[in-house]
């Protein structure tokens, strides 16, 4: 580990301890609780992920750490200051903070929501020296903190969903920072739990973001690992959904959802007028890229099998058809 990185993650810790102390004490600090009370959160969930307020002013972080120079160019590098011509202030201002973890505990970013209302929405941090949007979850940590041996991960969209959906009792929920679900985060989920069910808003935004975890998740699925697709009702998150059925019908249909196989069989007929002469071509031609992608030859040989009841043609054939289609005429 160099140096600077040790000196980053320290950096961090003392802002998160910071931002936490002016939730408790701080003179602006009622405000933020009674937000955080309104949205159902106890004192002791906000204290178990750590979060805090970021007070409204411009240099409340050089207040903290003064006017060293490599200091300040430290926070810069964190994402903590923004530096612009010659003055340097403070990125989060008048904000919840979520203190985002790395795998081993250590503060590597926040993400920051405006007290009710107010754009953006949510800020971020960027990407960094310590941190990558890609590779992280947040509540990871908070997850096997609580529980070293979970069975099951759901990952949901926002920090709000992670922190509520603990409130109610479910503590195996992360978040994908603001960006798409990649290859590394289901790698990262795979190494403590062997099942995942993603859990999508009910729109069209969510319909999308699913499509894009199907293809990084299906090569993935080997052994015993499973995962499902859960898709919320339109309007609806993690978040008011608890609320509305409760922790155990939540986790009931999280855990029911439709497996990637099904999903996936699923979108492809979507696509397609089965009743149509061309339907079962299309559908088969549909299906090719992502049975490239399977590398598992037990659910391959099982998908290939559904298929071919769907195409109405002999596992054989389809296979062979799939493997090497008649030439194009150009
Ligand atoms: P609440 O409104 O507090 O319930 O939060 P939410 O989690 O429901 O927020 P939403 O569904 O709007 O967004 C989900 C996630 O997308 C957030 O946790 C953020 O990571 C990200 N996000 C939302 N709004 C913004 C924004 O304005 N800017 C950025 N950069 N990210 C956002
Ligand atoms: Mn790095
Ligand atoms: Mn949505
Ligand atoms: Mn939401
Ligand atoms: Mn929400």
């Amino acid at each position: 580990e160099r140096q600077w990185e040790h000196d980053y993650y320290q950096l961090m810790e003392k802002v998160a301890r910071y931002y936490q102390q002016q939730l408790k004490a701080g003179k602006q600090g009622e405000r933020v609780i009674t937000y955080l009370k309104d949205r159902g959160l106890s004192g002791e969930i906000a204290r178990d992920f750590g979060l805090g307020f970021a007070p409204d002013e411009w240099h409340s972080l050089q207040a903290l750490f003064g006017h060293d120079q490599s200091i300040n160019k430290a926070l810069v590098n964190c994402g903590m200051l923004i530096e612009k011509d010659s003055n340097r202030y403070d990125r989060f201002r008048d904000r919840v903070m979520f203190p985002i973890r790395d795998r081993r505990g250590r503060v590597i970013a926040f993400g920051g929501r405006v007290i009710d209302k107010g754009e953006p929405k949510y800020l971020n941090s960027p990407e960094t020296d310590i941190f990558h949007k890609s590779r992280e979850l947040y509540g990871l940590y908070e997850m096997r903190q609580f529980n070293r041996k979970v069975d099951w991960a759901v990952v949901v969209e926002g920090y709000m969903d992670v922190v509520s959906l603990a409130q109610f009792g479910v503590r195996n929920a992360v978040a994908t920072l603001g960006t798409a679900t990649s290859s590394t985060h289901i790698q990262q989920l795979f190494r403590v739990c062997s099942k995942i069910v993603f859990c999508f808003d009910g729109d069209r935004a969510g319909r999308d973001a699913a499509l894009r975890a199907l293809s990084h998740s299906i090569p993935q699925i080997k052994d015993n690992r499973e995962i499902r697709f859960m898709f919320l009702p339109d309007g609806e998150d993690p978040d008011t959904q608890v609320r509305q059925v409760g922790a155990e019908v939540f986790c009931e249909e999280a855990q029911n959802a439709p497996s990637l196989f099904d999903f996936l069989m699923e979108h492809l007929k979507s696509q397609v007028d089965m009743d149509s002469f061309e339907g079962p071509g299309k559908l088969a031609n549909l299906a090719k890229p992502f049975i490239d992608l399977m590398t598992d030859a037990i659910h391959r040989e099982r998908f290939i099998q559904q298929l071919s009841l769907q195409v109405g043609l002999s596992e054989q054939k389809l296979n062979a058809l799939l493997l090497d289609p008649p030439k194009q005429q150009s």
